[in-house]
């Protein structure tokens, strides 16, 4: 996400979960929109955002946060493959929604199916894996500090 004054001093997960409630304001606003039958450009543009963000998100927790819980408690590799699997069916429906260029209801259905899935897979997050990292005496605040750095770097990327 975008926060035009991200608090510095939030600890990773912290950090991801801002992330996590943005999205899902998007995904409520997409909800709304679709339901008005809103203006299509507008439905598409939200859907693109929330594709955008999922994807530098999901770049972050691969490239970072995950690789150090899994290094600094191994046990949790199993959690770590399957938060994986469910990063890549994301992914999956985004290039779908990406490839589908305007907002329909085809697009509607497909924006609420990763609405689904990725509460589910936040749920996961939420109750699995964040408590792991919290036991794991990881630096949480220097792992914050890196993936804003790469996050930054990313939406730049994008913006580009
Ligand atoms: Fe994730
Ligand atoms: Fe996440």
């Amino acid at each position: 996400m975008t926060p035009t004054n991200p608090p510095t001093d939030q600890d990773a997960c912290e950090l991801l979960d801002a992330d996590h409630i943005a999205v899902k304001h998007l995904f409520v606003e997409y909800a709304r929109l679709a339901m008005l039958q809103a203006d299509a450009a507008e439905r598409t543009a939200l859907a693109m955002k929330i594709c955008e963000e999922l994807t530098v998100h999901a770049a972050i927790e691969e490239e970072i946060f995950y690789p150090a819980l899994e290094d600094a408690l191994p046990e949790t590799s199993d959690l770590m493959e399957e938060a994986r699997e469910e990063h890549q069916e994301a992914k999956d429906m985004i290039a779908q929604i990406q490839a589908m260029g305007e907002a329909g209801p085809e697009m509607d259905d497909l924006v609420a199916e990763l609405n689904r899935a990725i509460e589910h897979h936040v749920k996961e997050e939420r109750d699995e894996i964040f408590p792991k990292a919290k036991g794991a005496g990881l630096d949480l605040a220097d792992l914050a500090q890196q993936m804003r750095e790469r996050q930054q770097a990313l939406q730049t990327a994008d913006a580009a």
